[in-house]
């Protein structure tokens, strides 16, 4: 009998699979499909820090004098604008009563914040509301030229709302670090529980006909999985806190890499919008068959086996380019 049960930053799971935050997660009745399909855990769609709305009007205000810029933000003016009106803070918290009303899984918040200002003490509100964790969505962009000190920010960030909930906090951060692996390892060494990796951006595009920069479309492609994979891989036996793989993360296969090489959970959204809720199923399908070829009973059997335990990971990285790209001609 297989047994695909994890834990991940403190909660049980009944299996590695956790649905992403994103408009999957956003309605009681698409987290019950989640659900019925196998999912283990839901992180539900953001809540935006106030500080961005604030920082959204500057932007209106500066955008508007600059028609390139215009184009970028209305959409996302458009999508704050809404939430505004709609009294985000109560419709969120009755988000996650209800789903914790309904699901037996664990039901996780999600805090979109670039600050450790006033709004942290909304997360004590999120914990009366019943979520199990917190999930922070830390969204300092690499595009930032600006003073701030992005490794002080999420430290600041860990710390004060840490102090405020006694729930498990996990947090979501970017690959774009110049040491990337030293600051996966200082955060990691908080009271964090669980870290993801990574965040995913917007990514925009060119249309040459029309000459225009143009919105991508969304969703990974099942190859960016090797992103999480390298990291996790480098750092799962340096860190201290459980490390969940997010992007990229489309079929039985890249699931089962994340966790050979250390991840405790991984996270779907794309190949979810992609291929629907029930994909969940064909993915699990998938883990426990190859389990069952390789005579495993448990995930910790196998978990971490091809996690590095390279001291100097960095000298191993320059002389494995050397020697593959030297042989080819
Ligand atoms: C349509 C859509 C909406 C998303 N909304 C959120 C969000 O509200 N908060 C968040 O932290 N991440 C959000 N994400 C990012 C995902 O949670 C995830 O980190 C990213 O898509 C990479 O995972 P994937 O390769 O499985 O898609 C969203 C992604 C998509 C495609």
């Amino acid at each position: 009998m297989i047994d695909l049960s994890v834990t991940y930053a403190g909660l049980t799971l009944k299996n590695p699979i956790i649905v992403g935050s994103c408009g999957l997660t956003n309605s009681v009745e698409s987290l019950k499909k989640l659900e019925s399909n196998g999912a283990a855990a839901v992180v539900l769609k953001s809540i935006f820090e106030e500080q961005i709305l604030h920082q959204t009007d500057f932007e209106i205000t500066e955008a508007q004098k600059n028609e390139f810029l215009y184009t970028q933000y209305s959409e996302s003016i458009d999508y704050i604008d809404q939430y505004m009106k709609e009294d985000t803070v109560t419709s969120y918290l009755k988000l996650i009563k209800d789903a914790k009303k309904e699901l037996l899984i664990p039901v996780i918040a999600s805090i979109n914040c670039v600050s450790n200002y006033e709004w942290s003490r909304f997360a004590k509100r999120v914990e009366d509301a019943g979520a199990d964790a917190i999930e922070l969505n830390v969204f300092l962009h690499p595009s930032d030229d600006s003073d701030v000190d992005f490794e002080q920010s999420y430290l600041d960030i860990i710390s004060k709302v840490s102090q405020e909930v006694s729930i498990p906090v996990t947090l979501k951060m970017t690959h774009s670090f110049t040491k990337l692996s030293q600051t996966i390892q200082k955060i990691s060494q908080t009271d964090l529980q669980g870290l993801v990796l990574f965040n995913r951006f917007y990514i925009p595009d060119v249309d040459i006909e029309t000459l225009q920069v143009t919105p991508k479309h969304p969703y990974s492609d099942p190859h960016d999985y090797t992103l999480p994979m390298q990291w996790i891989g480098l750092n799962s036996k340096k860190v201290s806190c459980d490390l969940a793989a997010s992007t990229g993360i489309h079929s039985a296969e890249s699931l089962i890499k994340q966790l050979l090489v250390g991840a405790s959970a991984v996270q779907l959204v794309s190949a979810l919008y992609l291929n629907g809720p029930e994909y969940i199923q064909t993915i699990l399908k998938g883990l426990e068959e190859w389990m069952n070829s390789k005579g495993y009973n448990y995930v910790n059997q196998f978990k971490g086996k091809l996690a590095t335990d390279n001291k100097y990971p960095a000298t191993f990285e320059r002389i494995q380019f050397m020697k593959y790209f030297s042989q080819i001609k």
